[in-house]
């Protein structure tokens, strides 16, 4: 029997689904109401995926034509709740998978942060993870008392003090600190609980933390740092990094660099799980699901406009002002998501902007998976084989009940019966289940 390998899902943001998409009902009215988020974490832990990583940026879009239009038209990351909330709904009706919300380093003071995810530990008894993102907008930057975001890698320098202060934070009550001795009157044994008095280059704080310890001691710790600075912060902190790397052969160079990266400093390789982004096309037969990869293509490209919109969001470049039958200026850089401007710009290969923008997460995200479920379990089987682990993060355009009961009841338990995925979850708390293999 092949080693399993993970499952899990990348939801964008506590947001409209698939605006426009078939199959979403009446979502432009109902979506604040949180029932498809509610389905959606109990469907994924029904298929033992190993935990829902729910996307955040705090900002809306103007990066298009330098005005919000188009963002707000067409529901491109807005409206968007904060998804602590749903985080926290989601949490109470699931016992088993991982739920991990996105907090940016720049938007919460440490201390907030360590609180505010202690708390969600505690409430979901050791199921919670957090995705460690710098943020890379300046619009954000602005929405909490900033001119702009710092520099690219100096985001990652102050991260990584950031983090080093949420662990301290998070160990400021030893093991053994609550006793609850109903008998002796005390609750809680203060010799066990310290102050951390941090003051470094960016951050200070006097500490303990008040919530109480965390049930996991350290909640999960998510990443997707994809540059090179990015990578060296993910590889020093992160229980699982989830990337966007096209094809095997860049899929194994990342995970062989990053595991390189972790026994550098020390950590054992086999402790962060990187998953890879994909969007599977099932269907009952090869013939309905290169139809449906077909559909998604030609949506795809009617969907230009708003697929610009969302990359310039993220690469902070306004490709409203640039002409899309022509290749991508040379001299356009970003401080945003670097490995996604680098992506494209391979890509392209000195096509224009609208033939790249084709090929750009049409179809296929790490790999392209369309047909029956029998023939993309099989495959995700071999290039898990070929890149050497540890699994797949869904990404899927089309968030709906159809589609999850497409991978609920069609995809995993087809994975399932040929040994590739859990059938049932090893451990109470998320990290062990991470872990397991
Ligand atoms: C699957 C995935 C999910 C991400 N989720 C978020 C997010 O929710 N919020 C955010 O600000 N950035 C998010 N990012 C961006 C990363 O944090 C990172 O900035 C990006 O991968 C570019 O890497 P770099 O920062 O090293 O240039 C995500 C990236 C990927 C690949």
């Amino acid at each position: 029997m092949p080693k399993p390998f993970h499952l899990a899902w990348f939801l964008q943001g506590s947001s409209v689904q698939a605006w426009g998409e078939p199959w979403t009902g009446h979502i432009g009215t109902t979506w604040a109401r949180p029932e498809l988020f509610l389905d959606l974490a109990r469907a994924l832990e029904r298929a033992c995926f190993d935990y829902i990583l729910l996307e955040d940026s705090s900002y809306v879009g103007e990066s298009f034509n330098g005005s919000n239009e188009v963002y707000l038209k067409h529901g491109l990351s807005v409206p968007r709740q904060d998804p602590s909330v749903v985080a926290a709904l989601m949490t109470q009706v699931t016992s088993r998978i991982g739920i991990v919300p996105t907090f940016g380093t720049f938007a919460y003071p440490p201390y907030l942060l360590a609180r505010l995810v202690a708390t969600l530990d505690q409430v979901s008894a050791g199921r919670i993870g957090w995705n460690a993102v710098t943020g890379s907008s300046d619009f954000a930057a602005m929405n909490f008392g900033l001119n702009g975001m710092p520099e690219h890698d100096l985001r990652y320098d102050m991260a990584d003090e950031y983090l080093e202060v949420v662990k301290r934070l998070w160990s400021s009550w030893e093991p053994g600190a609550i006793v609850a001795d109903r008998q002796g009157g005390v609750l809680v044994d203060h010799t066990k609980v310290h102050r951390v008095n941090h003051e470094g280059r960016f951050f200070k704080t006097r500490g303990p933390l008040n919530s109480g310890p965390a049930p996991q001691g350290q909640p999960v710790i998510a990443q997707a740092g994809g540059s090179p600075r990015g990578r060296r912060f993910a590889a020093a902190h992160a229980d699982t990094i989830v990337v966007n790397a096209k094809g095997i052969e860049a899929m194994r160079a990342y995970r062989d660099d990053i595991r390189g990266m972790m026994a550098a400093c020390g950590r054992n390789p086999d402790h962060c799980k990187v998953l890879f982004l994909v969007n599977p096309i099932v269907g009952e037969t090869t013939e309905e699901a290169q139809a449906r990869k077909a559909a998604r293509q030609a949506r795809a490209e009617s969907t230009l406009v708003q697929r610009l919109a969302h990359f310039g969001k993220v690469t902070n470049i306004d490709f409203g002002r640039l002409d899309f039958d022509k290749p991508l200026p040379d001299d356009v850089t970003t401080n945003g998501h670097q490995q996604n401007l680098e992506q494209f710009r391979r890509l392209a290969a000195g096509r224009s902007i609208r033939e790249t923008m084709a090929d750009y997460n049409a179809a296929a995200l790490s790999v392209e998976l369309v047909g029956t479920c029998d023939a993309v379990a099989a495959r995700m089987g071999e290039v898990i084989e070929e890149v050497g682990g540890d699994g797949y993060l869904f990404s899927m355009p089309n968030v709906n009940r159809r589609t999850l009961a497409e991978i609920e009841d069609g995809l995993v338990p087809t994975l399932q019966d040929r040994g590739l995925v859990r059938a049932t979850y090893e451990h109470a708390q998320f990290r062990d289940n991470l872990l397991a293999f």
